[in-house]
Formats: C-alpha cells, sequence, structure tokens
C-alpha cells in the first residue's frame, strides 16, 4: 500500500494542486472538504489529470467525531497537510468568530487526533501575511511576526503558535510551517484552478474575469507607494511549484529528515513583481488589453513583500521553477475553459 495521505482543503485552489502532485509523486490521497468554497466536481478533474481517483470525505474539520471516524477508516494515514481554511480577509473583519472557528478549531482537532492514529506529522498551510510590512527584504523566516492586520491573518499567526507550544510540550508531533508568498496560476491542462466564490478579491482572478469581460474594469488600488513605479510589489509563485513543496515536505517528514520538530519555510520565487508589472505580464503573454483604473489605496495592503528562499531551496531542497510568463499565461488558459464550460453548460 501507498503512504496515505490526508488532505484537509484538497478540493480548493491549493490543495487539489496538491492533491494531485501527491497522487503523482506515488502517494494515496484522502480528500476531506466541506466543499464551502469548491465543488466535489474536482475530484473528478484530478482523476482526469492523474488517472488516479483521490478518496473523497465530505465533512467539516471542525467536526472532531467525523474527522475521527474518517482517521478509523482510512488506517495507517501517514500525514496530514491542513489547507481547509476561510480565507478572504475582507469576510474576516466582517465575521471574525466564523473565522477563529473554522481556522482554530479545525486545527486543533486534527493536533488532538494526530496521536491517537499515530500519525508522523502534520504540513500547515500559513501565509507571508504573518510578517506584516517586512523591516528588511527580502524577508526570511527569521524576520519577526508583526500584529496581525485581519482576523484571517491572525488565525494564521495563532495556528503557527499552537502547532510550536503543542510541540513544546512534548507531544509525540512533528510539523513544517509553509508560509505562501502569492499564489496564482493553474495547472497546465486547465483542468483545475482557482475558483472564486462570486467577485474576485484577489488579483490575477481578478486581471482574468476583467479580460474576459466578465467583469468590467480592474480597480488596482493605489500607486503612490514607495516603490520604484509606485505600485504594491508582490512575489507570485505559481501554484504548482507550490503544491511541490507540499511533496518535498512530506517526504521529510516521513524520511525523518526534520533537524527539529516544527520548522518553517518561507515558499516564493524571491523575486518582487509590481501590480503593474503583472498586469503588463498579462497582456503580453495573451495578446489582450486590460482595462484598468487606478483607484485608492485598499486598507490593510502590504506595501512590499518578497521571499528570501534560501532556507527552503538549501535546507527543504525545493525551489520554484516556472517562470512568471508560463504562470500568467495557465491562469488565462484556466480562465478560458472556465467561460467555456458556463457558455455550454
Ligand atoms: C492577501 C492577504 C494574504 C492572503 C491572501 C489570500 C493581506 C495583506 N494579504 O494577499 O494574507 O494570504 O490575500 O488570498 O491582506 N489588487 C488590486 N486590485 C484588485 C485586487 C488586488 O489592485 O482587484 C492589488 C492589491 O492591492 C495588492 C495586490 O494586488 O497590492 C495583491 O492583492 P491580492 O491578490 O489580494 O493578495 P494580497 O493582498 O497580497
Amino acid at each position: 500500500m501507498n503512504n496515505r495521505i490526508l488532505v484537509t482543503g484538497g478540493t480548493g485552489y491549493i490543495g487539489s494542486h496538491t492533491a494531485v502532485e501527491l497522487q503523482n509523486n506515488g502517494y494515496e490521497v484522502i480528500i476531506v472538504d466541506n466543499l464551502s468554497n469548491s465543488s466535489s466536481e474536482v475530484v473528478d478533474n484530478i482523476e482526469k489529470i492523474t488517472k488516479i481517483r483521490p478518496a473523497f470525505e465530505q465533512t467539516d474539520c471542525c467536526d472532531f467525531e467525523s474527522l475521527k471516524s474518517i482517521m478509523a477508516k482510512y488506517s495507517d494515514i501517514k500525514a496530514i497537510i491542513h489547507f481547509a481554511a476561510s480565507k478572504a480577509v475582507g469576510e474576516s473583519i466582517e465575521k471574525p468568530l466564523l473565522y477563529y472557528r473554522n481556522n482554530i478549531v479545525s486545527l486543533i482537532n486534527l493536533l488532538e487526533l494526530i496521536p491517537l492514529f499515530d500519525i508522523q506529522g502534520l504540513v500547515f498551510s500559513s501565509s507571508c501575511t504573518v510578517y506584516g510590512q517586512p523591516d528588511e527584504l527580502p524577508v526570511s523566516e527569521k524576520a519577526p511576526i508583526k500584529k496581525a492586520e485581519s482576523p484571517y491573518g491572525n488565525t494564521k499567526q495563532i495556528n503557527e503558535e499552537i502547532i510550536q507550544d503543542i510541540i513544546a510540550s512534548g507531544a509525540n508531533i512533528k510539523s513544517i510551517i509553509l508560509r505562501y508568498f502569492n499564489p496564482i496560476g493553474a495547472h497546465p491542462s486547465a483542468k483545475i484552478g482557482e475558483l472564486p466564490n462570486g467577485i474576485p478579491q484577489n488579483l490575477v482572478p481578478y486581471i482574468t474575469q476583467t479580460a474576459i469581460g466578465i467583469r468590467k474594469q480592474l480597480n488596482v488600488f493605489g500607486n503612490d507607494y514607495n516603490t520604484p513605479d509606485g505600485y504594491c510589489i508582490r512575489d507570485f509563485i505559481n501554484v504548482v511549484d507550490l503544491a511541490k513543496a507540499h511533496v518535498v515536505a512530506i517526504d521529510r517528514i516521513l524520511n525523518k529528515r526534520q533537524k527539529t520538530p516544527v520548522e518553517i519555510f518561507n515558499i516564493g520565487t524571491g523575486q518582487g513583481l509590481s501590480v503593474l508589472e503583472l498586469i503588463h505580464v498579462f497582456e503580453k503573454v495573451t495578446g489582450e488589453r486590460l482595462n484598468y483604473k487606478v483607484v485608492g489605496r485598499r486598507s490593510g495592503d502590504i506595501e512590499k513583500v518578497w521571499a528570501n528562499p534560501e532556507f527552503a531551496n538549501n535546507e527543504l531542497g525545493w525551489k520554484s521553477i516556472e517562470t512568471i510568463e508560463d504562470t500568467v499565461l495557465s491562469a488565462w488558459n484556466w480562465q478560458v475553459k472556465l467561460n467555456k464550460k458556463d457558455k455550454n453548460g
């Protein structure tokens, strides 16, 4: 039997790409997802890409008993990758308790179940949001954690602390925390990608929806920042590259290569690109002209952040390889595919 990996949030954007990469690397995947922000069709599409159907259980990770029965059903789960979480920054400000409950209770449930089922470790999805506006760029894992700008960001910080505290208490749990920068793009097959619920909050789905005519215009939030062109700067990381970092992290846990019981890695390219530069890349690779307008700043936005990925490159043995051009094109191909599907029903 192949090594079994439980992937919570496995029908979501990053989770689905990770399920594909795990299966491509011989792991057996069990997806747990409540489908609150995704669809079970994603399971079919993972199967189309990999020719293997992952197991799927529609369950909320806040439901302890249900999670427990899944772990009993699929005995011998070797490790967990925990993606399942609410992730809209603005919504978290309006509904903080929803975010604290969903994002924190689910992690606590998993941490309580891990020792009962002799699971070797947990890979946790964190975010560069924990750095706030870093004092030094590129930002390394040693940079201080800044006060969170939103309940969403706070749940990432609290969850990192919960993991550190439980391990410091002597619990027999190993963990790798991955701090993602800005994941974008889609699988090259265009069979899976980002499926925003309603109006996209993130830049790239907003760009592709505007270019295809679903939205009238992209509002660009500010060009008066203290950056070379005045626009915010981000480290846009290809979602398949990001997914591969999870496979490497799982290999590291299962092969007992961790140097400490909890390790933290930045998962980014190391390159900062401004919002305007990204728009120009989009226009160049797609040949589409994007209707955009610069408007006022969005509150809570960080001016500039990009990763120092050296620790991930040298210690984890992972590096991003895709070009920004191919990545942006993959997001466009996915949008075109979605549009055709909508038209054909
Ligand atoms: C945000 C969160 C991050 C979280 C991620 C999840 C903050 C500071 N960061 O990332 O923690 O993990 O969402 O999705 O809240 N932009 C526009 N017009 C748009 C949309 C975005 O100009 O319609 C600009 C933003 O102002 C920003 C850049 O594009 O400068 C990237 O925005 P976005 O894709 O939302 O990601 P972050 O804000 O970096």
